[in-house]
């Protein structure tokens, strides 16, 4: 491909710009949002019939899948295994016949995804793919792929990869829950219409930019970082600080927020920015309890939540970034972008090669 930066400093930066055009065409090519259903394409399993689904993948692909398990299991009670691939491919775990097997790989060209995809087809499992290159190894020895619509990505950190698998897996999640009979007419138009407004809710979210690259500056001088959040927010704090080490190099980890108290609070000062993903949901009040922990011990809190979260907190954070008001399902996906702005402008502060990050491959074709 020849792709070019156009008026963009980096790939990574043009890239998350185009999340919402590449997010509405992945959705609008598993949903039928005029009649508010999953559409009728073809899968190399039955949702409605498979007992498990087991997902492997490496990196922010396997982040996507560990955000595909809440989703699956919630909306379809579909129970999920998910692995990172690398274990998956020599842990001898026992696998149902009647499961289906799911890889996501951005290139379809990652060793250990293929290798484990290998090894289910060995023990007779039916096998999907989710892919952004049709053409490649994994998309060719799947049964079946259901490819992301996200057009060459060329930045090391996967970004706009990254949203349009979560709109994959939610659209699954969505077929699935109907084929299983867990949501009737009235359900399935409430998430397809829910799932239609990401890309409008992904744009108004990219304004926050101004904001964030301010912040970004002083972040840019500490020298580790704990992200924190609770649900799907869990593998996305695990998104955020993986694409924060990858690109600027700060040493950061991401935590369930209920696990704070089980190790990471001991390392809470004032030189550690806490950084908290946390939506005005259902467990919202749990991770205000988590964030009170943090500021008793004088850590600093960077609060990433909504209008009605930022009222509700009533804890001093070293800043508040807002971000619109989001449906449940959809906010993995909107909330990805403060994460990966984040990212990207700390990289850019820090001086960092931000689209070949060093020691970093695009894509691991070697064990
Ligand atoms: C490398 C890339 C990551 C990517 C991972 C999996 O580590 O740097 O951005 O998430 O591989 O790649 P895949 O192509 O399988 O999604």
């Amino acid at each position: 491909y020849l792709v070019d930066k156009g008026n963009y400093r980096h790939f990574m930066e043009k890239e998350i710009y185009e999340q919402p055009e590449v997010v509405s065409h992945t959705l609008a090519h598993y949903l039928d949002f005029a009649n508010g259903v999953a559409k009728d394409f073809e899968t190399p399993f039955d949702f409605g019939k498979i007992d498990r689904l087991a997902i492997s993948a490496c990196g922010t692909a396997y982040l996507a899948g560990l955000v595909g398990k809440y989703w699956f299991e919630r909306h379809a009670r579909l129970p999920v295994d998910i692995d990172i691939a690398s274990e998956f491919r020599y842990r001898e775990m026992p696998l149902s016949k009647q499961s289906g097997a799911l890889f996501i790989s951005q290139s379809g060209e990652t060793a250990d995804t293929l290798a484990s995809l290998r090894y289910c087809r060995q023990e007779g499992l039916p096998i999907g793919a989710i892919v952004n290159v049709r053409e490649s190894t994994i998309a060719r020895e799947s049964d079946g792929i259901f490819p992301t619509l996200a057009g060459p990505e060329i930045g090391v950190a996967s970004t706009k990869a990254f949203t349009c698998q979560l709109s994959v897996l939610a659209s699954l999640a969505v077929k699935a829950a109907a084929a299983r009979g867990e949501v009737d007419a009235e359900g399935e138009k409430l998430l397809v219409r829910q799932l239609s407004e990401a890309p409008k809710l992904a744009n108004q979210t990219l304004k926050l930019a101004g904001q964030i690259e301010k912040l970004a500056r002083d972040l840019s001088h500490y020298k580790h970082v704990l992200y924190l959040g609770r649900d799907t927010n869990y593998p996305l704090a695990m998104e955020g600080a993986l694409k924060l080490k990858e690109i600027s190099y700060i040493h950061a980890e991401g935590y369930a927020a209920g696990e704070l108290k089980h190790g990471p609070i001991a390392l809470i000062d004032e030189q550690m920015p806490v950084i908290v993903i946390a939506p005005h949901d259902r467990i919202f009040e749990k991770t205000v309890s988590n964030m009170q922990e943090v500021a008793a011990r004088g850590g600093k809190i960077i609060l990433i939540t909504d209008a009605k979260g930022a009222k509700h907190s009533t804890i001093d954070t070293l800043d508040t970034i807002i971000v619109p008001d989001v449906p449940e399902i959809i906010s993995p996906i909107v909330y990805s972008l403060p994460i990966q702005m984040l990212a990207y402008y700390t990289a850019v502060f820090m001086g960092t090669d931000v689209d070949q990050p060093r020691n970093l491959a695009k894509s691991v074709t070697v064990e």
